[in-house]
């Protein structure tokens, strides 16, 4: 890398930064569906445990390799030892995956933003509205086109830190608006079945595919196994506390997913009674959802049109960070310039998000195991490369470098209050764990067990 790793000058810097890539579309459009999706409550709980166990053992490890070795995860692995330096590898494969499809969904943003300056809101309100859209042949392509083309200008320009500065501004407004939304959803008519739906766990709708749903979002949400909190690892200053700044990035990372399934959840038994096709709706439900909240509020298309004004640049600060990665493992590879690598990386993207954008319209029938392909893609990165990346990075810093190395680290800056935790977790308990959930989930996916 020829740019010089400057560290973060304020140790909340870090937290800020870390929580600006973590903060994305994972927490309001991919939390909520499957919240929804997965019975609701015992999906919150699953999602939560999870979080504060493998989260944090996971998020603590990465950030301390990064802060360790100064390197970004392709080479970070193997500084450490290198025989293991494939896992770092491996970890590049997944930003190549998510920036396509993740475009895909960007592109969704932009289409409704512009719906909403043109003040055409309530007719996004409408039942039919955004299946009518996503079944065109053109137009969703043109969305995608366009969102791809700001991330790449941008990336291209090397103005992302404007960007993110402005967003930086952006985020706390995002925040606020969504729980006032929230508050506003769970007071409609219905909604009280909904809110129970969201917060109390039915057993009952307990599996393994929830549990691998809420692991492979986890990953997704928090930036965790693709090598970005590596990265920002890399950049953080020695005296800052990797623990606390775990634990702030969780808490921001998680209260604002949940906010969003607050807001989407419950809508849908205000405004479907509940409807268990809705439930399932998948990638579509914010929106279908949203349209309608605002449709019923005073003020609404004023409303609806900051919201995904804001959301759209938290998904563009997502994806440029995506694609700023993607170009530079092509760059420390390949040694090409800047400019050219963007452009490869750009043309690269948009041929691999065709084919998501169109499965969910006009190749509808195109099923990869049983999945519609901006799904396969999903399912591909978060709930089979992400686990396998996981479990390794736990083997090799459980057996290979052993656990004190990443201790150690966290203990410059002070104590480290869950250190016993983080040991027997990232040794016993996490690789088993995901390995055992990986396993069967695979084979329940073959219909050799079900579960
Ligand atoms: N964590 C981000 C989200 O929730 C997605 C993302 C992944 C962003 C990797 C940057 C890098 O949307």
């Amino acid at each position: 890398m020829e740019t010089k790793r400057n560290s973060f000058t304020s140790k909340i810097g870090f937290v800020f930064a870390a929580a600006g890539s973590a903060v994305g579309l994972g927490n309001l459009w991919r939390f909520p569906y499957l919240a929804a999706k997965y019975g609701g409550g015992i999906f919150l709980l699953t999602y939560i445990i999870l979080a504060v166990t493998f989260g944090f053992t996971l998020m603590v490890a990465e950030i301390a390799i990064g802060r360790k070795t100064g390197k970004s995860a392709i080479e970070a692995y193997g500084q450490l030892n290198n025989k293991w330096g494939f896992i770092g590898k491996m970890t590049a494969i997944v930003p190549m995956i998510i920036l396509p499809y993740y475009c895909v969904i960007g592109g969704w943003v932009t289409k409704y933003f512009s719906v909403y300056l043109l003040g055409n809101g309530s007719v996004a309100a409408g039942d039919t509205y955004f299946g009518d859209f996503i079944s065109k042949p053109v137009e969703p392509i043109i969305w995608l086109l366009v969102y791809i083309a700001a991330t790449a200008i941008i990336v291209m320009l090397g103005v992302e830190k404007g960007i993110e500065k402005f967003s930086k501004i952006l985020m706390p407004v995002l925040v606020v608006l969504s729980v006032g939304i929230a508050i506003y959803t769970i007071t409609l008519d219905g909604a009280t079945e909904g809110v129970k739906y969201y917060f109390m766990p039915d057993f009952s709708k307990f599996s393994v595919m929830t549990v691998l749903g809420a692991l492979g979002q986890l990953f997704y949400s928090m930036s965790i196994a693709m090598g970005i909190m590596i990265t920002y690892g890399s950049y953080m200053p020695k005296e800052a506390n990797i623990e606390k700044s775990v634990h702030q990035i969780e808490l921001f990372d998680t209260g604002i997913a949940m906010v969003a399934g607050l807001m989407i959840v419950p809508s849908v038994f205000v405004f479907t009674g509940g409807d268990e096709a809705k439930l399932q709706a998948g990638a579509g439900l914010m929106f279908e959802m949203l349209p309608k909240i605002f449709d019923s509020m005073p003020f609404g298309s004023i409303i609806g049109f900051v919201f995904f004004l804001l959301v759209f640049f938290a998904a563009l600060t997502s994806s440029i960070s995506l694609m700023e990665t993607v170009v530079s493992i092509l760059r420390d590879k390949f040694n090409i310039p800047r400019i050219r690598t963007c452009l490869v990386v750009l043309v690269g993207c948009i041929i691999l998000a065709l084919p998501s954008s169109l499965g969910y319209g006009h190749w509808d029938g195109v099923k990869i195991l049983g999945l519609s392909i901006l799904d396969f893609f999903d399912f591909l990165s978060n709930s089979v490369i992400m686990p396998i990346v996981a479990f390794l990075t736990c083997i090799f810093v459980g057996f290979i470098v052993k656990p004190s190395v990443i201790t150690n680290e966290v203990k410059l800056a002070g104590k480290f209050k869950q250190e016993k935790f983080f040991t027997v977790m990232i040794k016993y308990i996490a690789p088993f764990c995901i390995l055992a959930i990986l396993i069967s989930s695979v084979l329940n996916g073959l219909g050799i067990i079900k579960i």
